[in-house]
């Protein structure tokens, strides 16, 4: 495929637009509330902007480097600019972690149109605490539903991808992002001014250090890098297609601070809810599903709201998804010279067989377990906390000891002709901090600073 060939994205805003639409979805609004529960709350919320700023934020200028210079997919990138070198295993981890991930996130994905079939059948409606949580767990530990729902999402996202890069991505999210970001003000405001409001609030913003452990830390690097889509060649993929005149770093700066603000207002909105309904914060993926109802029972014309709501996080979850897909579409399509269709068959077909199996070891299948996990869980610990900061890690190993600094700032700053006022703190993060701090939360979690530690003081 000649680079000319390739397809672009159509305006400025659109660029911006469709990022933010792989950036923002359930990792915001599903995940990151449920981590921030299950990981003490303020100390978690710390260390995930401190991550998001000083690791998230310079590996996403990164992979707009490499995406737009090569103008390929995640594992073509590095063939392209490396050429004759192991590099591309970076994008090898990409493309299997783009499989992994839909294989959980499209059961999810799944369980927000369930709730737009409940909202619109009225059974959101009148209902305690525990019958909601009730309800949930009897649905999401089925076998038939579930499954189809996931089948549905995994067709929607398959259409969209077959209908090429510009037209599917664009349109969806040109809408729909401003009309997310609405209703969770709305939301936040009802939720605030719920009883025992603050309790929420204190617990999401004001952090108790004793709570902060490696698992904590390791947690909130992974939600980072799963929240800002980086990590896998994801950013890298939409990159390729960006124009010469997108302006990278302002892109960059723009997707990290909507997407952190999106996240931040999903814990607002969620928190006082469940600290004034009783619910567990540690209640692990249900929670968000299991809390929202609450909130829009106490809302005049509640399932018109949670309607809304629910199409909104499923089209926001679609444009993540998508991205996702892409990653592993654009890389059989270029890597191995299939049609379009055909790739996209191929990929929909892999991710369909993990979403059922992934799908029933929240139920049936509970008993089988990996190092301890179900098969969900599974997917989502070695992406989240493993395989994106892993890629992180080479990917700035890979442009620090690959590429020319001149070359990384002409690109950076479009041939000189836009100013990156803080291109060497950039490099400074992206060569050394980076990929070292990556490596030490590696060490830390898994007890080899400690053990390091036992010998020294021996
Ligand atoms: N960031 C998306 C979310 O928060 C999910 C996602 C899309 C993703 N593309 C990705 C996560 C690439 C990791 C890597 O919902």
């Amino acid at each position: 495929m000649t680079h000319e060939s390739r397809a672009t994205f159509g305006s400025k805003l659109g660029v911006v637009l469709a990022t933010v639409g792989s950036a923002v979805g359930l990792g915001n609004i599903w995940r990151f509330p449920y981590m921030v529960g299950e990981n003490g709350g303020a100390a978690f919320l710390l260390i995930y902007v401190l991550c998001i700023l000083f690791l998230g934020l310079p590996v996403m200028i990164t992979e707009f480097f490499i995406g737009r210079h090569s103008h390929r997919n995640a594992a073509g990138a590095f063939k392209e600019i490396a050429p004759d070198s192991k590099w591309s295993v970076i994008g090898y981890n990409g493309v299997l972690a783009a499989f992994m991930i839909l294989g959980f996130y499209s059961v999810v994905a799944g369980w927000t149109l369930e709730y737009i079939l409940q909202a619109v059948t009225g059974s959101l409606s009148n209902k305690s605490a525990a019958e909601f949580a009730n309800d949930f767990s009897v649905f999401s530990t089925g076998i038939i539903k579930p499954i189809l729902w996931t089948f549905i999402f995994i067709a929607l996202t398959h259409i969209i991808i077959v209908s090429g890069v510009k037209k599917g991505i664009e349109r969806a999210s040109k809408v729909m992002m401003p009309m997310l970001f609405i209703i969770l003000v709305i939301l936040c405001v009802r939720s605030l001014t719920l009883d025992n409001a603050e309790k929420g609030i204190s617990f999401l913003f004001n952090p108790d250090f004793s709570k902060i452990t490696s698992s904590v830390i390791l947690s909130a690097m992974g939600q980072a890098f799963f929240s800002l889509s980086i990590g896998m060649g994801c950013l890298i993929t939409y990159s390729s297609y960006f124009s010469k005149a997108t302006n990278l770093q302002r892109t960059a700066l723009e997707v990290t601070i909507l997407d952190t603000l999106v996240a931040l207002l999903a814990g607002v909105m969620i928190f006082p809810a469940v600290f004034s309904f009783n619910i567990q914060p540690t209640a692990g993926p249900e929670l968000v599903f299991i809390t929202l109802p609450n909130v829009f029972g106490q809302m005049s014309l509640g399932s018109l709201w949670s309607f809304i709501f629910f199409v909104l996080l499923a089209l926001a979850a679609l444009t993540s998804t998508i991205s996702l897909h892409e990653v592993a579409t654009a890389y059989v399509l270029e890597e191995h010279k299939m049609s379009r269709r055909k790739a996209a068959l191929l990929v929909s077909g892999g991710i369909l067989v993990l979403g059922i199996i992934s799908s029933l070891s929240l139920g049936i299948w509970k008993q089988y377990t990996i190092f301890g996990l179900t098969f969900f869980d599974f997917l989502d610990y070695v992406t989240a906390k493993i395989m994106l900061p892993f890629g992180g890690m080479l990917i700035c190993f890979f442009v620090g000891r690959r590429v020319d600094k001149k070359i990384l700032k002409a690109e950076l700053t479009n041939e000189g002709s836009i100013t990156f006022h803080f291109f060497n703190t950039y490099a400074f993060f992206m060569r050394y901090v980076a990929p070292i701090a990556i490596g030490l939360i590696f060490l830390n979690e898994l007890g080899i600073i400690k053990w390091i530690n036992g010998i020294i003081l021996q």
